[in-house]
């Protein structure tokens, strides 16, 4: 099938040019893929001639599906009672501590059943989906043993499986050091380095991270689950210089992560050594927000030195329980000072980047014929309202998503 989608104010995101969009746009797909883009009155006679069906967008705006390249949606329970505390003055470092924040969430997902999980995770992939995602990251990390994180990850690719979005994973079990290894960070490590052959094995992953913190790994551990990750040709992402410094970046560019993510606290040779390995910076305004943080990422000097700006939503239940990407677009602008079209290039372009996948995140001849049509006039909207979905309909790999 070959569809001529006319009728729109399309942004292609490809580069910076292609702001706010050109009226009166059109794309051509065939099959899953575009064939061409561009304003209806250049189609060329030879790309018209093959066209078997048309839609009229009814003069919606278009952007590329949104892609949310950090999640963690896998996971048992809920941390409201944590947002309690913090509010009446306990710090997220001191909770998690005493034994509460991520490991409280790896109790009650190793308490879940498959099927609980699947269940609460479709629900909030629903949501997303909702709002214009059409490629979702997962990460695992709350499992912390290699049946839990198995368990995890088949939830994440059972979700790809049956709803309308393309789900990438990616293995974080160092992400905190699960009770049964109190002590033995050390030995903890050696155990997730030992859980990825299978799980790779299985075609469970897709990239590693892991979490470089004083409150989780030192950039020595970090290391060693890299290499592991490096042996089987897997790459790598960092959750990274969150709440402190830990020149996690710096290591995670050695092995060219595709993403450092959060940053807050990210110095000058950390932007550094981003720009040289061509590393995306996965801004999460949630969690900063959430969190009530107050240092800033180091926005402008990213900026200045090319690194690609990505925004995600960071779900997850402590930092982040956010299942808005348009809220996303919204803070990292009030927040972060991004402008509308960095934030959507952030949930785009970039965010594909961070997933290392080249065949999205722009309307370009050849790229997957992932697009949002938007009941709204100029793309810099999307970025600019607080509630409320302008979503009108979502194409995914050439063909209209039906709610799921
Ligand atoms: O991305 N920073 C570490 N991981 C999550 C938080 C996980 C949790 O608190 O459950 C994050 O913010
Ligand atoms: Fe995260």
């Amino acid at each position: 099938m070959t569809t001529l989608w006319r009728h729109a104010r399309v942004t292609t995101m490809d580069g910076p040019a292609a702001w706010p969009g050109l009226d009166d746009g059109a794309i051509v797909s065939e099959g899953a893929t575009i064939r061409w883009v561009g304003a209806l009155a250049a189609l060329p006679a030879s790309v018209r001639a093959g066209v078997t069906d048309e839609r009229d967008l009814g003069g919606a705006c278009v952007t590329p599906g949104l892609v949310d390249c950090h999640t963690h949606l896998v996971y048992g329970g809920e941390r409201a009672n944590e947002f309690e505390l913090r509010l009446s003055g306990a710090t997220y470092e001191s909770i998690a501590k005493a034994g509460g924040g991520i490991r409280s969430t790896v109790a009650a997902t190793r308490a879940a059943s498959d099927e609980a999980l699947y269940a609460a995770a479709a629900r909030r992939a629903r949501e997303l989906i909702a709002e214009g995602v059409t490629t979702l990251e997962i990460k695992s990390g709350y499992g912390l043993a290699a049946e839990h994180e198995a368990r995890c990850l088949r939830v994440a690719r059972r979700i790809g499986a049956t709803l309308p979005v393309d789900v990438r994973t990616t293995f974080l079990g160092a992400h905190a050091l699960p009770p049964e290894f109190e002590g033995r960070a050390d030995d903890y490590v050696d155990a997730v380095c030992a859980m990825l052959p299978a799980l790779h094995a299985e075609g469970l992953v897709d990239a590693v991270d892991a979490f470089c913190e004083r409150i989780a790994f030192a950039a020595a551990q970090t290391r060693r689950v890299f290499e592991a990750a490096r042996a089987l040709g897997l790459p790598v992402k960092l959750h990274a210089e969150q709440l402190s410094d830990q020149r996690g970046t710096e290591l995670a560019c050695e092995f060219g992560a595709l993403s450092c993510d959060h940053l807050e606290h990210l110095s000058a040779e950390g932007v550094a050594a981003m720009a040289r390995s061509g590393t995306v910076a996965v801004l999460l305004p949630g969690a900063f927000y959430f969190l009530r943080e107050t240092k800033l990422p180091p926005v402008q000097a990213l900026r200045d030195a090319g690194v690609p700006i990505a925004v995600a939503t960071d779900h997850n239940p402590g930092t982040s329980p956010v299942l808005s990407p348009l809220l996303m677009l919204s803070m990292a602008c009030t927040l972060f000072r991004l402008t509308p079209q960095e934030a959507l290039a952030g949930m785009t372009a970039h965010a594909a980047r961070a997933l290392g996948l080249a065949d999205r995140g722009a309307l370009r001849p050849g790229a997957r014929a992932d697009f949002v049509a938007w009941d709204v006039a100029h793309p810099h909207e999307l970025a600019y309202r607080i509630g409320g979905n302008p979503r009108r309909l979502t194409v995914r790999a050439g063909a209209v998503v039906e709610d799921p």
